[in-house]
């Protein structure tokens, strides 16, 4: 799949922007603050309706003005489709789909798959349990609608019941009405549970694979998940915990508080890995998520490089450029020596200042 044109009308430090695509490598270079990162960051929010940063609607809209929009034109399986976002500050963000409105976002999903990567997912491995939740989510809910909804209606429950709790310590009364809150909660977790681990399953042996070639043969990679509660035994443990969650005014079971483990060799990583190697798992685990998406689509993501290069040795980085030979990238950069003089064609140069894009 590939992004073929992109629009955009008072994005951030955009008044307005028209681009096209090839189908192979784009390199968009520039000074530091130019609007190198927001050109990606459009092409994320348009085919998963989230800024890569957990940005605001309302953030994103050009200073001063109401409103920004978005057009992007992608083609998936042959077919070219086009994503239109209006947003509106405070108010939702309008989509549609090929001229139609849609009223849910997760009917987008599914239309084309991205994957992210910038220096920050280099520290994925020692960043907090919510920064790897986040990463699964954000990757199921690209490859599947189901975990999308369950993931929405969860934590729409989840919200209601900390609500609840607080409530309850001013009116004990409505102790009972936590049941059918509880009975939600247990059928979307569960659920969430199942298709985690199943996703982990089948990212280990993709990984396993990858990593041992980066490292040289060297390094045996696992994840493991880290589960919070089982799908069998949520039930149990939620209402074990009721009393402490009364106490404490939050929950606190269930997958809401799920994480990834990494280990090299049986060694945990986070505490015991070099940086070196936290950054190389970290590295082994996003091109995984794109042999992931290639193996569940069938066809490859369009990948969206954000100033990686600078941040890998020479060893990863002609790694990474030899497992992207054949996959739409996008590619920011400050300068862009590294990938001149490489067996990889480049089809486009642009430069980027001050929200404005030229052709070298
Ligand atoms: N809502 C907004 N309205 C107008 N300008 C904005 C808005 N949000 C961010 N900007 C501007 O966008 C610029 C940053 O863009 P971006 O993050 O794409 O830079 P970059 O070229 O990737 O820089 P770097 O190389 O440092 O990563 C800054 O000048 C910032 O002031
Ligand atoms: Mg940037």
């Amino acid at each position: 799949m590939y992004v073929r044109s992109l629009k955009l009308k008072n994005y951030r430090n955009y008044d307005k922007l028209h681009i096209h695509f090839d189908k192979g490598t784009t390199i968009l270079y520039g000074d530091n603050a130019q609007g190198k990162t927001n050109v990606l960051e459009s092409v994320y929010l348009a085919v998963t309706t989230k800024s890569h940063r957990g940005s605001k609607d309302k953030e994103i809209i050009q200073f001063g003005e109401n409103e920004a929009h978005v057009r992007l034109k992608v083609v998936k399986h042959d077919v070219e489709h086009r994503i239109d976002m209006h947003l509106r500050g405070l108010k939702s963000k309008g989509i549609a789909v090929d001229g139609i409105p849609i009223k849910r976002s997760s009917e987008l999903l599914g239309i084309c798959n991205v994957v992210f990567f910038s220096p920050e997912d280099l520290s994925l491995i020692k960043d907090s349990p919510s920064d790897r939740r986040r990463f699964m989510n954000m990757e199921l809910c690209q490859l599947d609608k189901i975990y999308c909804s369950d993931y929405v209606n969860y934590n729409n429950v989840l919200n209601q019941r900390n609500s609840l709790l607080k409530q309850i310590y001013f009116r004990p009364d409505l102790n009972d009405t936590l049941d059918i809150w509880d009975e939600q909660l247990i059928d979307h977790g569960r659920r969430l549970i199942k298709s985690r681990r199943e996703f982990v399953e089948m990212m280990n042996d993709i990984m396993r694979d990858i990593h041992l070639r980066l490292s040289g043969g060297k390094e045996n990679v696992r994840i493991d998940y880290v589960m919070n509660t089982t799908e069998e035994g949520f039930a149990d443990e939620l209402r074990a915990k009721r009393d402490k969650d009364l106490k404490y005014q939050t929950t606190q079971v269930g997958p809401h508080r799920d994480d990834l483990a990494f280990f090299i060799n049986d060694i945990d990583v986070k505490s015991y890995g070099s940086q070196g190697q936290q950054r190389t798992t970290a590295l082994s685990l996003k091109l995984s998520e794109i042999r992931l998406v290639r193996e569940m689509m069938r066809e490859n993501p369009i990948l969206l490089l954000d100033d990686v290069m600078s941040e890998l040795d020479s060893n990863r980085r002609e790694y990474l450029l030899d497992s992207i030979k054949d996959i739409q990238t996008i590619v920011t950069c400050t300068g862009y020596d590294d990938f001149i003089n490489r067996r990889m064609k480049i089809d486009n140069i642009y430069r980027v200042e001050n929200g404005a894009i030229m052709a070298k």
